[in-house]
């Protein structure tokens, strides 16, 4: 059998999306939503979509409960292209599911976590772990069943000769339980945002936040919204701005699609700046259309987004 390009680990569940809410929600009262969407959510199976519409041979392994959700979130990522042979169905327990109240720049979710719990480290098809050339975790705070084991997962894809990359995501708890100092020397692509690096390090700065993990990691790709992003290797920085959106409609999943783009060009062998600006530009076009993937339904519809709207060939 060939190598496939990348192996996915995360969090699986559907996103209950209310719009045009009359007010905000109150107890003892009932508010109307004009608008209602069910669409595929969590942070890992957006950036598993969008960087196989990319053209990343790609698997997913994570858990969702014996429900009809289960059922979508599968059939949704197989529409997609991604092999989802290791997504395990856990009859018991209910899949995933987020609702959000979308208030024009902002969002107030409430998730269940359910059968995203309960992904432990020995569901991951380690057999086959020479068959990936990369690993990729993401929001590693909903995934309490992998928590313990982070680094030896990290430690275990890389011995398998896995190039890897983590994307923590946002701790809801606030408190940032992360041996970074352990886990980080074994990821070779580190993929926070500003917010979650200085929570991370309990920085002031930026810079001080670097500075601090900068003896674990090995890459870091710092996602800094509608300034870019920005690569710091070595103590090296590479900057690279922002693509302007002049139309834009929501930032769900905007840093997934960084990632896709960003992985997607160093899978091909890209310097950083490439990376950057391939990110840039997947994350900008995200946020041309509502929610995380509805900017990514074919490579020809990324592609004729690229041109018309940032004048990019890709
Ligand atoms: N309004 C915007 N205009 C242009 N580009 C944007 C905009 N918002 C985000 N981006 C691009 O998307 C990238 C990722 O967005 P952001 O920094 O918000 O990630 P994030 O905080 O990890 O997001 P998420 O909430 O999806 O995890 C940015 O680095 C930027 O290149
Ligand atoms: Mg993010």
């Amino acid at each position: 059998m060939g190598k496939m390009d990348l192996l996915v680990v995360g969090e699986l569940n559907i996103d209950l999306i209310l719009n045009q809410i009359q007010g905000f929600p109150e107890m003892g009262s009932e508010k109307v939503a004009q608008k209602m969407d069910v669409v595929l959510g969590s942070s890992s199976a957006i950036f598993a979509s969008n960087i196989a519409t990319l053209g990343v041979d790609t698997a997913f392994c994570g858990k969702v409960g014996g429900d009809d959700f289960g059922h979508m979130v599968k059939e949704t990522l197989k529409a997609k292209n991604v092999d989802t042979n290791f997504i395990s169905t856990a009859d018991q327990l209910q899949t995933g599911l987020t609702v959000v109240m979308n208030y024009d720049q902002d969002r107030a979710n409430v998730t269940y976590c359910g059968a995203m719990e309960a992904l432990t480290m020995e569901d991951i098809p380690w057999d086959r772990g020479g068959t990936f050339r990369h690993f990729h975790l993401s929001n590693y705070f909903l995934q309490k069943g992998i928590q313990k084991d982070i680094t030896a997962i990290f430690k275990k894809a890389k011995a398998a000769g896995m190039t890897t990359s983590l994307d923590l995501q946002v701790d809801p708890d606030d408190q940032w339980n992360f041996d970074y100092e352990e886990c980080l020397p074994f990821v070779d692509i580190f993929l926070p945002n500003e917010a979650e690096l200085l929570a991370l390090t309990g920085k002031g700065s930026v810079n001080e936040a670097l500075e601090a993990v900068k003896p674990y990691t090995n890459t870091v790709a710092l996602k800094m919204g509608m300034k870019g992003g920005l690569v710091c290797e070595n103590g090296q920085v590479t900057e690279v701005k922002a693509f302007v959106n002049d139309q834009f409609v929501d930032a769900i999943g905007a840093g997934d699609s960084f990632n896709a783009g960003f992985i997607s060009k160093f899978l091909e062998g890209a310097d950083w700046e490439a990376c950057l600006r391939h990110g840039n530009l997947m994350g900008a076009i995200n946020t041309t259309a509502a929610g995380g993937t509805g900017a990514f339904n074919s490579l020809k519809a990324v592609k004729e987004r690229a041109k018309s709207q940032f004048d990019q060939e890709i």
